[in-house]
Order: structure tokens, then C-alpha cells, then sequence
């Protein structure tokens, strides 16, 4: 990676191969390593240096397991590492082809990120939203050209997750469209379409899954070794619904599972209070080091255990 200047300059380079991605977390530190992987040249930016060394170190780890599983070199990833950059602050998105955004999942906050990220862009600049749940239409309110705006909802871990989802807004150009499905395509993603829909195809059905594991948590029903074993032996799900819930994150699930419920009003969408209690007391999951389950800190993790010198 090469900090928090510009990535090294390719004379071959044009605006479409550059990406923009704002927000380093689990999301967009992967959608950052995976475009670098695809030959990409990515700015990844998020509001502190420390967070962007928690990105850095997430995307390393994320590379470093595509190596073990054989499906990248080493070679490779130094290659994917050499393409990408950190950057505090929205500026340097004017060099890029595609602005993807992948902060946290909160109608206002994106909204009034497009709106930052319009005035800095190129006005070619495909832009691009990852969020999980939130109507693309919603999040262009306000947008001088929404019909830019596409949704692009990638699957966490992004690297080893074969699907994407493409949503367009009301507004959205055909070629726009067009553009993110060849975008995802150049990836080596499989694209499915969804409608504006809150939640699209997939969240709107892994929300109910998830929430209904924590509720039968909550009710005493059984204990949490025994809800997510009886997922993955009884169904062949590769990991148990609370597990997955610590990967994605309980703020994020708990967040789509709000929209779905101010979207629909519909009681199957009620979010289990254990679920929001945890989410107040900061239990997020993997990324908090304390979920449904507990996560002791790497040793390299930033305010990890240090090595004796
Ligand atoms: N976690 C998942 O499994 C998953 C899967 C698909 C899509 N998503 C969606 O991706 C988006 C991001 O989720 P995540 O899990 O990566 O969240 P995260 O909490 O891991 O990361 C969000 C990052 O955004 C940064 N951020 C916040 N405000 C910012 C701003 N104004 N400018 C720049 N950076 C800012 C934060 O510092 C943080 O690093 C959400 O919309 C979520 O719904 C998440």
C-alpha cells in the first residue's frame, strides 16, 4: 500500500480504472482489495489514520487467506497491494471513473455523502452505493444527477463471495446500469437485478433468518452452540445464524432490519430488543471483539496484544 499519497502513477491509467472507495471497514477494505485484484487502481478513504491501518490490516488479512486458499500468489497480492492508497477526505475521488460508498448503513449520513461526493467527482463518475438495505432512490435525493447512482451490493467476506446485486434507482440512467454490471462483471462477479425493494432480494430474506435465531436466543429456546449447530448440520448453512451475525456486524443487521420495518411495517420484521440491547452496549461482533460469541484481539491488530520486543 503506499500510504496515504498516490498510488504509483500507470501511464495506461484512465479514469475508469481508478476507484474511489469511502469507508474502510469490513466492507469497503474488501471491495477495496478486490478491485485492486481485479487491476484497479483504488484510493480507499476513511476520517482517521487509525482507521485506515484498521482497513489496511483487514485487507492484508483478507489477501493473505485468497494465497493460503490457492487462489492467489503472492505475487499477486504484492501486485493488488501496489494499487492501492489511503486517503483522509473526499478530495482525490475526482480522479476516479467509480465512487463507491460502504460507510455505515444510515439513510443521512449516505445522502448527505453523495451530496459531498457529486460536488468532487468527475460528472462521468459512475457512483456507487454498497449499502445493504436502504432504497438507491432514497439515497439520491438531493443529487443534482441521480441518474448516475447505482446500487452494488457486495457479499462479505468480498473477496471469496461470488455474488453482487445491482439495484437501480427511479432515476438511474440505463447506461449507468449498464456500466455497473460491467463493473461488476470485470470483478468476476455473478450479477443478479433487483428492483428498489428496502432490503432487495437478499437481506430482506437473511434479516428474518438472523433475527428469528436471536429471538429463539432471547425466548430460552436453546443456547447459542446449539442454534447455530443445528443451522449448519441440519441445513448445510456454512456457518451458524449467530456466527453470521457477528461477521456482518450486529449494528448492520440491526440497521437493515430497522429499514425493513420503516420501509414495510410489517411485524416480521421487528428486531429482537437482545439484538438492539447488544448493539447499545457496543457488542458488535468480530469487529468490536465481542458478539454473540468473544473475540480475542490478533496479536498485529491495532491495540492488539504487542509482541515481547
Ligand atoms: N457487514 C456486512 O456483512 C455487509 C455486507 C454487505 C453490505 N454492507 C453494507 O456496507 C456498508 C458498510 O458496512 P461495513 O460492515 O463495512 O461497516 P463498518 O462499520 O465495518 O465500516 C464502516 C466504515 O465507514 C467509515 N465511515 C463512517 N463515516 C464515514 C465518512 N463520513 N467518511 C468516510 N468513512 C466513514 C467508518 O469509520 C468505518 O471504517 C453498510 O451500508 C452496510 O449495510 C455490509
Amino acid at each position: 500500500m503506499t500510504g496515504t499519497s498516490a498510488a504509483a502513477e500507470d501511464p495506461r491509467s484512465l479514469s475508469r480504472t481508478r476507484v474511489f472507495v469511502v469507508g474502510s471497514g469490513l466492507m469497503g477494505s474488501g471491495i477495496a482489495a478486490q478491485c485492486a485484484v481485479a487491476g484497479y487502481f483504488v484510493t480507499l478513504e476513511d476520517l482517521s489514520e487509525e482507521l485506515l491501518r484498521k482497513g489496511e490490516l483487514h485487507l492484508r488479512r483478507a489477501l493473505e487467506g485468497e494465497v493460503r486458499r490457492g487462489r492467489l500468489t503472492p505475487t499477486d497480492v504484492s501486485a493488488a497491494l501496489g494499487r492501492i492508497a489511503t486517503a483522509i477526505g473526499l478530495r482525490r475521488a475526482d480522479a476516479a471513473g467509480i465512487v463507491i460508498e460502504a460507510v455505515p448503513e444510515q439513510l443521512e449520513l449516505k445522502r448527505a455523502l453523495f451530496r459531498e461526493l457529486e460536488a468532487v467527482a468527475s460528472p462521468q463518475a459512475l457512483l456507487v452505493s454498497n449499502t445493504s438495505s436502504l432504497p438507491i432512490t432514497a439515497l439520491g435525493q438531493g443529487l443534482a444527477d441521480p441518474g448516475r447512482l447505482v446500487g452494488i451490493h457486495f457479499f462479505n467476506p468480498v473477496l471469496s463471495m461470488e455474488l453482487v446485486e445491482i439495484i437501480p434507482g427511479h432515476r438511474t440512467r440505463p447506461e449507468s446500469l449498464e456500466r455497473a454490471r460491467e463493473f461488476a462483471r470485470s470483478l468476476g462477479k455473478t450479477v443478479v437485478a433487483s428492483r428498489d425493494s428496502p432490503g432487495f432480494v437478499t437481506s430482506r430474506a437473511v434479516a428474518v433468518l438472523l433475527n428469528e435465531a436471536v429471538w429463539m436466543l432471547y425466548e430460552g429456546v436453546a443456547t447459542r452452540e446449539d442454534i447455530d449447530t443445528a443451522y449448519t448440520k441440519g441445513f448445510h448453512h456454512p456457518m451458524g445464524p449467530l456466527a453470521l451475525l457477528d461477521l456482518i456486524g450486529l449494528d448492520t443487521a440491526l440497521a437493515i432490519l430497522d429499514v425493513l420495518w420503516d420501509r414495510f411495517h410489517d411485524p416480521k420484521y421487528r428486531a429482537c430488543p437482545l439484538l438492539r440491547t447488544m448493539v447499545e452496549a457496543g457488542a458488535l461482533g468480530r469487529k468490536s471483539g465481542e458478539g454473540f460469541y468473544a473475540y480475542p484481539p490478533a496479536a498485529d491488530a491495532p491495540g492488539g496484544p504487542k509482541a515481547p520486543p
